[in-house]
């Protein structure tokens, strides 16, 4: 224990170490602001996210909880000790790099903390018991299983050697920035500030809508030692900014009035001592709650208030894509089907909260902060301080996870503003409730739609109608509300097609991007209809796909042939075996289960309790009467037994996608440049901001492929507005598509130029070398002196800059034309468990098939087809964010390792010829169809049809009441207009339970499960 008024001590990492913090000072805190080791990470600051996770006397505790003093004289071990000490732990980084179980890091470091903990008590442990130790650290990224299979793998075998020239696309390459990750030395937006960096903190409205007054800032600065207090006035540039330029209208700080709670009103800035000691609700503002719109409805009726007025009915913007005579189409239909479909905001929840540092340089500021964006950034920021762009410089740090979120300014204009004003370098990291609170969301959507088909299967119209709340600022408000229409009708041939969309404002946080730009909460709504409509025609949901699916010479919705690369059949056909496996398998266990509710009200059978007489008995001989075969085996111990419970019931799922790579009918180029130094090393200019996904490896592939020399012939120059061209945003899973075609055409160019100063043919071999490159041309060998060559203005003796700008045409007023230049296809396969008393939802396993043309590194593919898979059932099933609750990860529960199933990819590829090297991106498409194949299973459980997403206990209860007392009790909807008037199942009237379900009350919906696992208390 500490005795009063001795320093605290402790030994950290095998050394004695004193620290001069108070006793209640956070762990954390010590361990990185006092003692400079910032591989322990901080998500949340509250017990929530497990990123802080260190050995406390070889024990895992969240380091954000426990306080210093705890600490005085006990051991403590970070993710540095460990790498530099525990052999355990430096298996398991390895093991993390062959599995490609880090993506943006952030987390990394706590899971291998709790992974060592494990591995060291047992080194054999089960799946359920890596699980369990992993289960207190959340990631936002990976989806788990890449995780746990790296924990069960430790001490496997050494990584594939490095593929030779010429082989690296396809190559299951580890990460190229892997090492830092799990060595916990990325350098995060938190991580590398100045040490005598003053701190900003915002001052933010409590209110929806509210306007303010300040009174005497000046005397609150001077009485609390303050060296700024910022507000709009002091805004030297545009105090305006936002994604889209004609739409831009959010203020750096409000004036007058904040239209959504936790808009920014003010800041201070100042030393860190004094500014996080401030208690900020004395800071001097009086605030006027003025009635707000937080809902759709609200805001959309007549004679409302205008959240800006001129913006007309609080429409920001309308899309519309129209094909054909929908009408007529519903007109010659056999089967009609409809219904109204809600989503609410969803929190994108990057395990690394907004964070970075500006400083002043002559009359440049520069800032280095987590974005998907620096060239968005720059422009923003230079607007908002009124100086050029070129006087700003971004650097983006690592980025622990955006899905979205951080394509938007966050931190950036404060940062700015006050190193630009105060001439000294400024940090900000925001809290998670800051964060929450105040960044973008995914839209909730409202959505009204009609499907129709003839009884020969074949879809023959579909009419959608979605609103889409996009809070108080444009955003990405506009890319929604056009995405959504070209996209709506899924990857079928939909001869008449009617999408008309609504982006409208609130005074609710800001809806942007996340991971589909609505193409989500559209599939949500469509890929349901399309069962009821299979259902209704009575036709086998998954072959009405198939039959449906859209082929290369077949128009899509907005007019456009895709000709090559359309791998959606493909994707479905190759589900095939898996739907009649899962199909069967779930029949059997209803089938039981049937039974066990029978006899659930039945006396028991002669025999029971003496090993005979039992259903499953009855159910064996009823069979051939021999031993089952291995495979009956297996699949009956999934089947429920006399005395298992009988009122689970499995169900199969299924939904496609289609995702239109990049920006919709815009330019959206990336640059690159590749360049050969005197030294004869080959620097790659790579400035696709790598968020997790991979493109600090998988641009590196291309590269080297398209020039021809092996990986390790290059230095890669990581994205700075400085250093690198513009890659654009990461962004519209653009990346791997757009800058990787741009990358396949500067090395290809840098190629030709090598080989013609050779006067070598195209199949010679370059071999870069010490001060030159060797050029192996059959039995000719040339070699060129760089020595003897020019440098350029960028030091290069050799170079090539190269621009992609996918094929795109404007869209008409009826939304015809080519928007994009490539899509992706995928289908996924959900297979469910419900519990009918319960309303809870277990996902067993699922089965994501993707086309992604080349898969250019498919341990990454797959890592984001899990993540995607993960954030799906996510969407699905538990996560909602309502505006002023729950602001902080113990509230609004993402998946944790215990939540996520086994998830099967299947890559196809289908060669597009506009990707490098035929690849499209897998970034949002790896998202869109895991909700709706997860309702579809439930749908196919139950009977109950889920209107409202998440699909939370209490909903899927009322759902299942609702089918249970419709004319079709338990069945699908099999007729035209089963679900004519688009109610929703959830606002049914309470209805009396059947047999299978509980009388009211007495069995209480429960959450799902809660995260736990693996941790002690200090
Ligand atoms: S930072 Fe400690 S649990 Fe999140
Ligand atoms: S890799 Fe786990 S949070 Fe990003």
């Amino acid at each position: 224990m500490r005795h009063e008024g001795k320093p605290i001590g402790f030994v950290l990492n095998g050394r004695p170490v004193a620290s001069a913090s108070p006793p209640i000072a956070r762990l954390t805190r010590v361990l990185r602001d006092e003692l400079g080791l910032t591989g322990t990470k901080v998500g949340c600051d509250a017990g929530d996210c497990g990123a802080c996770t260190v050995l406390l006397d070889g024990e895992p505790v969240c380091g954000c909880l426990v306080a210093c003093g705890q600490a005085d004289g006990r051991n403590v071990t970070t993710i540095e000790g460990l790498t530099e000490a525990s052999e355990t732990a430096q298996s398991l980084q390895r093991a993390f790099l062959r599995h490609g179980a880090a993506q943006c890091g952030m987390c990394t470091p706590g899971m291998i903390v709790a992974g060592t903990a494990l591995l060291e008590r047992n080194a054999s442990p089960s799946e359920a018991e890596v699980a369990d130790a992993i289960g207190g650290v959340l990631c936002r990224c990976t989806g788990y299983r890449k995780i746990i299979d790296a924990v069960l793998d430790h001490a496997g075998s050494p990584a594939c050697p490095a593929p030779d020239a010429g082989a690296a696309v396809g190559a299951r390459i580890e990460r190229l920035d892997g090492v830092r990750k799990v060595e916990g030395r990325d350098p995060f937006g938190a991580d590398a500030c100045p040490a005598d960096a003053l701190v900003l903190r915002v001052i933010r409205s409590p209110h929806h809508r509210a306007s303010f007054a300040f009174e005497d800032l000046e005397a609150y600065a001077a009485a609390n030692g303050i060296a700024a207090v910022l507000i709009a006035r002091d805004v030297p540039g545009r105090n305006r900014y936002g994604v889209i330029p004609p739409f831009a209208d959010q203020p750096a700080f409000a004036e007058r009035e904040a239209r959504f709670r936790g808009e920014a009103v003010a800041a201070i800035v100042g030393d860190a001592k004094t500014v996080e000691a401030l208690d900020l609700a004395a800071f001097p503002v009086t605030w006027t709650a003025l009635p707000a719109h937080t809902t759709l409805d609200s805001a959309l009726a007549p004679g409302a208030d205008l959240v800006h007025p001129e913006r007309a009915g609080n429409v920001l913007v309308r899309g519309r894509v129209v094909r054909g005579d929908v009408e007529e189409g519903l007109a010659a239909a056999d089967a009609i089907v409809e219904g109204e479909f809600e989503t609410g905001f969803v929190e994108h929840a990057p395990i690394e909260p907004e964070a970075g540092w500006a400083r002043r340089v002559g009359d440049r500021v520069e800032i280095a902060a987590c974005t998907q964006s620096p060239y968005m950034d720059r422009d923003d920021v230079a607007l908002i301080l009124g100086i050029e762009p070129e006087q700003v410089r971004v650097i983006p740090t690592a980025v622990g996870g955006g899905f979205g979120t951080k394509l938007d300014l966050s931190v950036q204009p404060f940062l700015a503003l006050a190193a630009w004003t105060l001439g000294a370098p400024v940090r900000m990291t925001y809290s998670r409730p800051e964060s929450m609170m105040t960044t973008t969301k995914r839209h909730p959507g409202r959505m009204q739609v009609r499907a129709a088909a003839r009884k020969d299967g074949r879809i023959v119209a579909l009419d959608f109608a979605g609103d889409f709340n996009t809070g108080a600022y444009s955003s990405w408000g506009p890319t929604v509300a056009n995405r959504v229409p070209v996209h709506a009708s899924g990857p079928y041939l939909v001869p008449n097609y009617r999408a008309l969309t609504r982006a409208v404002h609130t005074h609710l946080v800001p809806a942007g991007a996340f991971r589909g730009f609505g193409v989500p909460q559209a599939s949500v709504a469509v890929e349901q209809l399309y069962d009821e409509l299979a259902d209704g025609i009575g036709m086998d949901r998954l072959e009405f796909r198939i039959l449906n699916a859209l082929t290369g010479d077949q128009p899509t919705v907005t007019g456009q042939i895709l000709g090559e690369g359309v791998g959606i059949r493909a994707c479905l056909e190759a589900l095939r075996p898996h739907w009649e496996r899962a199909r069967r398998e779930a029949a059997a266990w209803n089938d039981l289960a049937a039974v066990n509710d029978q006899l659930a009200t039945s006396p028991p059978p002669r025999g029971e309790g003496s090993g005979g007489g039992g259903p499953e008995d009855a159910r064996c001989r009823s069979s051939s009467g021999s031993p089952p075969t291995p495979d009956r085996a297996s699949r009956d111990s999934a089947l429920p037994t006399r005395g298992r419970a009988s009122h689970l019931r499995r169900g199969v799922g299924v939904a496609g996608m289609w995702y239109g790579c990049g920006n919709t009918s815009m330019s959206n180029p990336s640059t690159m440049r590749i360049g050969i130094r005197p030294d004869g090393r080959i620097a790659l200019h790579q400035g696709a901001v790598d968020i997790g996904q991979g493109s600090n490896t998988i641009i590196p592939q291309i590269a080297a492929d398209a020039l021809g020399v092996s990986l390790d012939a290059f230095d890669i120059v990581s994205a700075d507005t400085d250093l690198t061209p513009d890659c654009g945003k990461t962004s519209a899973s653009r990346q791997t598509f757009i800058t990787g075609k741009a990358t396949e055409l500067a090395g290809r160019a840098l190629r030709a130029e090598i080989l013609r100063l050779a006067n070598a043919g195209e199949e010679a071999r370059i071999v870069p070398g010490a001060g030159e490159i060797c050029v192996q041309d059959g039995d000719h060998t040339r070699r060129i002196p760089m020595a003897e060559l020019e440098t350029d203005e960028h030091g290069y003796v050799l170079s090539a800059e190269r621009s992609f700008d996918p094929p795109t045409t404007p869209l008409d007023a009826d939304g015809q034309g080519e928007p994009y230049g490539l899509y992706g296809f995928g289908a996924h396969l959900a297979e469910i468990e419900v519990d009918t008393r319960l309303g809870t939802v277990k996902v067993l396993k699922i089965t994501a098939a993707h086309d992604v043309g080349r898969a250019i590194n498919p341990t990454l593919v797959e890592g984001q087809i899990e993540g995607g898979v993960a954030q799906g059932l996510g969407l699905a099933l538990m996560e909602e964010f309502h505006p002023g609750r729950g602001e902080n990860l113990h509230d609004y529960l993402i998946p944790s390792a215990g939540d996520v199933p086994p998830v099967e990819s299947i890559l196809v590829e289908e060669a597009s010829p506009a990707g490098p090297f035929g690849a499209k991106g897998i970034g949002e498409q790896a998202l869109i169809p895991t909700a709706p194949a997860i309702l579809n299973a439930i749908h196919d459980a139950t009977g109950a049809r889920i209107r409202r997403v998440p699909a939370t206990p209490d909903r899927v209860l009322a759902a299942i009441r609702a089918a249970m007392s419709s004319p079709s009790r338990g069945g699908p909807s099999r007729a035209e207009g089963a679900n004519r008037g688009g109610g929703r199942d959830e606002d049914a009237p309470a209805v009396a339970p059947s047999p299978a379900l509980p009388p009211p009350g007495s069995a209480s919906p429960s959450p799902p499960s809660p995260r736990g696992g693996g941790m002690v208390s200090p």
